[in-house]
């Protein structure tokens, strides 16, 4: 088949990449013309395990291109797959204008039928509006049909995600582009759910709720478990083995961040409200999350008094391991407090460097504690918790280590004479 993909974001280079390796041709397109020019060169913008190499058996095979004449490309191609940011605007509602703008690109290039099939994530109604707004440009409803089919994506694991998704989700407004849709991803034996085209928007919505609702649930819990001096691991253990409940989710700890879920509540939570639906469980998710920091400083703090001034290191910055991107990262909105507390911060993480002002980055672990009064570990990257604590201890001036993701083990950090920290351990 095909299939031309508009964005050469994330989920965009991410799914071009795969359906190409599934057998199919592939052109991804973008108006960003320096981003194209290092596709092409073989340089991905993005950190993916596993991607860069994708790409290349993939050109090699001359089943993936990039491009930014995208009118002509959508003229070409017969099915369009829609993969361009909609980021949270101030009032956390989507900005839909990249989709608006693809649209309306669309609208003027339809000179035959074409399968447009969403994958950005967009409020429930949107593919709707896409429908209608098609119809009352002049184009025949014969020419086109609308798919809602939300990525289920975790950054880090993207192409494991793409080639054993758990289930496919298409939203349409008749059987027509089935077939076709069912021979797009014609690997594994992923259950094909078909609903409506708001459906299947909910459906995305309804996941990273959930999700975000259960690490809310988790870090509630460990509040609970601190005062009663319990250890949340023990409670993770007992929640984890009832096949109920389910064992993914529940870490607690800084909280949630990345570019989908604080995104996708807030938006969920905007359009809930344009209905007159209260959101109360939202609000709670988003409440919980949004105290996390605080949590955890005013742990800090009671340890180690007049926090101004002290110098803190942070190991991990990005909001998850495995990744290096940094938005809406619990670990920077932490290391922005304490710079604004008066701390000195050090920073170091496996993957980025960061450059924030009136913060020392270190490309050096070990080096980044020297003299450090305190140590938080913000994000659970693997080597910290294997790490030389013996190293830690000689050359830190303080002794506490504040785990802010529940990694470490709390007895072998005390047996070096250090003093751990945590919620719930
Ligand atoms: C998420 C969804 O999982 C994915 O389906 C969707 O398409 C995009 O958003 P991603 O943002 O890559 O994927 O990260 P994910 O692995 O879901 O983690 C999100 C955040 O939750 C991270 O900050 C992570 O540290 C945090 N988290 C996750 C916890 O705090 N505790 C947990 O138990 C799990």
């Amino acid at each position: 088949m095909r299939i031309c993909v508009v964005g050469a974001g994330y989920v965009g280079i991410t799914t071009a990449t795969a359906l190409a390796d599934f057998g199919h041709e592939v052109l991804c397109v973008d108006r960003e013309h320096s981003k194209i020019d290092s596709l092409t060169q073989g340089k991905v913008p993005i950190y993916e395990p596993g991607l860069e190499e994708l790409i290349n058996k993939n050109f090699q095979k001359d089943r993936l291109h990039f491009s930014s004449h995208v009118e002509e490309s959508i003229r070409d191609y017969p099915i369009i797959l829609i993969a361009v940011g909609t980021p949270s605007k101030e009032d956390g509602s989507s900005n839909l204008s990249f989709i608006n703008q693809v649209v309306k690109i669309i609208a003027s290039n339809i000179k035959d039928y074409k399968i447009i099939i969403t994958k950005s994530t967009v409020p429930p109604g949107t593919n709707e509006w896409i429908h209608q707004t098609l119809v009352e440009m002049g184009i025949a409803e014969e020419l086109f049909d609308i798919v809602s089919n939300p990525e289920f994506l975790r950054e880090g694991t993207a192409l494991w995600d793409i080639y054993h998704p758990n289930k496919l989700v298409f939203g349409t407004k008749t059987d027509r582009p089935i077939k076709v849709l069912k021979k797009l991803y014609k690997r594994g034996n992923a259950p094909f759910i078909f609903t409506s085209l708001t459906g299947a928007e909910l459906i995305k919505y309804a996941s990273n709720a959930f999700l975000a609702t259960k690490i809310s649930f988790a870090n509630e819990m460990a509040r609970i478990c601190d005062v009663y001096e319990v250890n949340y691991t023990d409670i993770y253990k007992g929640l984890a083995t009832d096949p109920r409940i389910g064992r993914h989710f529940l870490n607690a700890g800084l909280g949630f961040g990345g570019s989908c879920l604080p995104k996708d509540l807030s938006s969920l939570k905007h359009s809930a409200l344009r209905q007159n639906v209260e959101t109360k469980l939202l609000d709670a998710v988003m409440e919980i999350n949004d105290t996390q920091i605080e949590l955890y400083l005013s742990k800090l703090s009671m340890a180690l008094p007049d926090l101004a001034d002290k110098q803190i290191t942070v190991w991990g910055v990005t909001y998850k391991p495995g990744t290096d991107d940094l938005r809406s990262s619990p670990a920077i909105a932490l290391i922005k407090q304490l710079v604004q507390m008066g701390c000195r911060v050090h920073t170091y993480d496996p993957m980025v460097h960061l450059e924030l002002s009136d913060v020392s980055s270190y490309i050096d672990q070990y080096e980044s504690v020297t003299n450090s009064d305190a140590l938080i570990i913000a994000t659970e990257w693997d080597q910290f918790h294997k790490c030389n604590w013996s190293e830690v201890v000689s050359r830190m001036k303080g002794s506490i280590i504040l785990d802010a993701r529940n990694c470490i083990d709390g007895k072998t950090v005390r047996r070096h004479g250090l003093h751990y920290l945590g919620v719930g351990k």
